[in-house]
């Protein structure tokens, strides 16, 4: 569907490596696909001492190993770059934004500035587009991460608040622009099959997992001072959390979409630092082998200091309080340089209260929703069922939706659909302010208590993690979904 929204997406950091792997193939698909207005232009905006034509090389050498499976067509990809201006800017420069604002002053449409830098130029950027007067009818997306802790991300946002508004600012988490979380939306409140069921008389536990067969990449120095709470935790898994977890909304305008999820994040259990080694595990990889090639451990990789404190891995139980889901446990995992690169939130439905068929009905591993959000997309349903012949034998069997076999075409890269959802002005995809706070509220007595005390647990690489992350769901008599296979 080609859109009408004719926009100028200006992108800051346009020579970085998110742009480069992620923005400008996300807007090559959209393009391709005949998603954009035909007037749309992009202008890169970075500080490399470039003109548009040493750009557009740069473009064509790194952008065009990052577009889809699919390969680049070629008269699509010519008819891409023509939409490229650049624009070489030094942040430090108020001339050059005047420059900035006079490339811009005959470019159609709404304008998007896409802000792929580290966070600590969004405030500087954000000023001197103001200083210019760029901020009057534009939109500004944010990457991630928005600050350190709850503070240093109130002081991004008042600050950004002092210069856009609210319905003017995009805070991407890429997360829930992947196809099979706007499914699990479907899912949920397209049929009334799983509504009654989804809620604490029904769910035993819930686990979400995003687990990832990379380590650090070339981010070490960052990553060294994130850590898997603030990088994935805080945003990704609370995230998928809310959306599991919300009530119905009343439509799905963004407001009414985020005001469920900020009910979900802030009727979170508060962790009360005494018990954090109770309900929260962190680790560290140290060296391993991933499917038969060894790697090296988490504090030797570069720009990591080899006796870093900063975890991997994450487990976490959570509760949440309120009459849907009081007691029921969300263990929530995320970690680098684990088993398998997966993505799944799996719904435990609890067995029936008596057996009239024998103990095997009410074994574990049937009862249960399995949404896979990588790789390859599905949906299972595991039930009881049967087994041939003789006797009334039950085995766990179960129905399977795959998003690729039954839709042949039309899947968009998370990139892709949040892109569109910008220049068209669709904020319900992106994080609202008071939900990152209550996100950043929730997390920070981990953070502060893991700052002053102790040192993660070590793991192996391409292993699920520390055996403390199976010990804690052991006392709740479950275990994670690929311990029972
Ligand atoms: C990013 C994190 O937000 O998400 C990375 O900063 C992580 O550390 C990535 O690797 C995972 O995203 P995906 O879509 O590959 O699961």
């Amino acid at each position: 569907m080609q859109t009408d929204s004719s926009f100028t997406f200006v992108l800051f950091g346009g020579t970085g490596d998110l742009s480069m792997r992620k923005i400008l193939p996300a807007l090559y698909e959209a393009h391709r696909a005949g998603m954009l207005a035909a007037s749309g232009k992009i202008v890169a905006v970075a500080r490399h001492e470039e003109d548009r034509d040493g750009y557009l090389r740069w473009v064509n050498e790194h952008v065009k190993a990052h577009v889809a499976k699919s390969g680049v067509d070629e008269n699509a990809w010519t008819s891409f770059i023509a939409r490229i201006e650049y624009v070489k800017l030094d942040l430090g420069n108020a001339e050059d934004f005047v420059k900035l604002r006079d490339a811009l002053q005959d470019l159609p449409g709404t304008r998007v500035f896409y802000l792929a830098t580290g966070p600590s130029l969004f405030v500087p950027i954000c000023r001197a587009l103001a200083s210019v007067g760029l901020n009057e009818h534009a939109r500004i997306v944010l990457e991630k991460p928005l600050g350190y802790d709850l503070r240093s991300s109130n002081a991004i946002n008042d600050a950004v608040g002092e210069i856009f508004a609210e319905e003017q600012i995009y805070r991407i988490d890429h997360y829930l622009g992947k196809e099979p979380v706007q499914n699990l939306l479907a899912l949920r409140f397209g049929n009334a099959l799983f509504e009654p069921l989804w809620r604490r008389e029904w769910v035993e536990s819930i686990q979400i997992t995003i687990a990832e067969e990379l380590g650090v990449e070339a981010r070490g120095d960052f990553y060294d001072n994130t850590g898997a709470l603030r990088d994935m935790v805080q945003n990704h898994l609370l995230q998928l959390l809310s959306i599991v977890a919300m009530e119905p909304p009343h439509s799905m305008d963004s407001d009414s979409v985020r005001d469920e999820k900020l009910r979900v994040l802030r009727a979170l259990k508060p962790i009360d630092p005494r018990d954090i080694s109770k309900v929260a595990v962190r680790g560290q990889y140290h060296a391993g082998v991933i499917r038969g090639t060894s790697v090296p451990a988490y504090a030797t990789e570069p720009g990591v200091k080899t006796d870093s404190a900063t975890e991997t891995f994450v487990a976490l139980k959570v509760e949440i309080e309120n009459w849907r889901w009081a007691g029921v446990p969300f263990f929530l995992r995320t970690g680098k340089r684990l088993a398998d690169r997966v993505a799944e939130i799996v719904v435990n439905f609890r067995a029936v209260p008596h057996s009239a068929l024998g103990a095997s009905a009410l074994r574990a591993g049937a009862n249960r929703l399995v949404i896979r959000l990588q790789p390859n997309e599905t949906i299972r349903l595991y039930c009881l069922a049967k087994k041939p012949g003789e006797g009334m034998n039950l085995s766990s069997v179960h129905l399977d939706l795959a998003f690729d076999q039954f839709f042949k075409e039309g899947q968009m890269e998370a990139y892709q659909r949040l892109l569109l959802d910008v220049i068209n002005g669709r904020l319900a995809l992106f994080v609202r302010r008071d939900e990152q706070e209550a996100a950043w509220k929730w997390v920070e007595p981990i953070l502060n208590e893991w700052a002053a005390s102790g040192k993660p647990k070590p793991y192996a690489a391409g292993t699920w993690g520390p055996a403390a992350a199976s010990a804690m769901l052991a006392q709740h008599d479950t275990c994670w979904l690929e311990e029972e296979n």
